[in-house]
């Protein structure tokens, strides 16, 4: 089954969002295989980021991201990449459509709540690097026979 890596960020830890975001991705039919809150080092950020070193905005999301605690998550479901993106909304809050996470409850472009991996590929490369294989469970959730 495709993963995907979620991450609320400090701004959404700090607004007491991580109970709606989890929410609303379990009330969808996703399964939750991993899950932890911590501060990301700076290193990990730089990694984690690397595709957008070099832009003007790259410091201060470094510096952001690693201002406060994250709630980094493994989610997993049919069609994850695509469909948790979606339910995220557009990067940018004042493009992102009511319904959406950003949407709802974000402002602005660097303090927007939650980041999702946007590809396949990418979703295996951030999960490698914020989790370790042990952290990652796999079990059978009988409610999945309601939802596929
Ligand atoms: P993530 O899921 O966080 O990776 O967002 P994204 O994939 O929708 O956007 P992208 O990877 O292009 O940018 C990463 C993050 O950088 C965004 O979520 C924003 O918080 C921030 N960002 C992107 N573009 C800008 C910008 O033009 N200005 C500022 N200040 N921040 C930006
Ligand atoms: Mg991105």
């Amino acid at each position: 089954m495709e993963k995907t890596f979620l991450m609320v960020k400090p701004d959404g830890v700090q607004r007491q969002l991580i109970g709606e975001i989890v929410g609303r991705f379990e009330r969808k039919g996703l399964q939750l295989v991993g899950a932890k809150l911590m501060t990301i080092p700076v290193e990990l950020a730089e990694q984690h980021y690397g595709e957008h070193k070099g832009k003007p905005f790259y410091d201060d999301l470094v510096n952001f991201i690693t201002s406060g605690p994250v709630f980094a998550m493994v989610w997993q479901g049919e069609n994850v990449v695509e469909l948790t993106r979606k339910m995220m909304g557009k990067t940018n809050p004042k493009d992102a459509e009511p319904g959406t996470i950003r949407g709802d409850y974000s402002m602005f472009v660097s303090k927007n709540i939650i980041h999702g991996s946007d590809s396949p590929e990418s979703a295996d490369r951030e999960v490698a690097l914020f989790f370790n294989e042990n952290e990652l469970v796999t079990y059978d959730k009988l409610i999945n026979s309601w939802i596929y």
